[in-house]
């Protein structure tokens, strides 16, 4: 059994694609959202799942936030996987540490191109052909890890930053189910 937490901040639309794909052998523990209005929440909570709101803005530095997230995390029992989705959070080094080769994200590029926010808009703006969805390891560096699964999409020539987002996205749920159950097959090691 793959024991998960999903971390998310907002729509938590790949959370929700990770809960229906009904993956053998995965146990999601619970789904922490650091925005108590985040709409995935609500989502979980409808399918029985564990949802825990751990509000940022509660703690005076970014290490007290993680730490205490941490805590959070691991007193839920052995954690196999972390599940970052939509969580947009910078981490500290101590918390991504702590999970070293069990903490993975995905990333809407494909990755090393266009790391960090706005990737879409910025695709099209570089004129790039071909755009996509990356998951990776968390390391230290943002958007840097060891890429498990990426998928690449073309950008069309009508394309604005919001057409080419929801193919993108379409893309994503896919792939981040396909991976996590990779890990749950115990096909995956960083
Ligand atoms: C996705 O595009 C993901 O790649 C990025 O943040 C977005 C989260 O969307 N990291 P959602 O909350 O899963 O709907």
């Amino acid at each position: 059994m793959l024991n998960i937490v999903i971390l998310i901040s907002g729509r938590g639309s790949n959370m929700q694609a990770i809960v229906e794909a009904n993956i053998p052998n995965l146990n999601i523990m619970a789904i922490i959202s650091n925005e108590s209005q985040a709409a995935g929440l609500i989502y979980a909570a409808q399918k029985g799942i564990n949802t825990i709101i751990l509000s940022h803005k509660d703690f005076a530095s970014r290490e007290q936030y993680d730490l205490a997230l941490q805590q959070q995390i691991d007193q839920l029992g052995k954690v196999d996987l972390l599940v970052l989705a939509g969580f947009m959070r910078i981490l500290s080094n101590d918390f991504v540490s702590h999970y070293q080769g069990r903490i993975i994200n995905i990333h809407p590029s494909l990755l090393p191109a266009f790391k960090g926010l706005n990737t879409h808009a910025r695709a099209i703006r570089a004129g790039a052909k071909v755009h996509g969805a990356t998951v990776h390891f968390v390391t230290t560096e943002l958007d840097s890890g060891n890429i498990i699964a990426q998928v690449e999409i073309p950008v069309l020539e009508n394309d604005n930053a919001e057409s080419l987002a929801a193919r993108v996205l379409i893309q994503e749920h896919k792939l981040y189910p396909a991976a996590i159950a990779r890990f749950a097959r115990g096909e995956i090691k960083l």
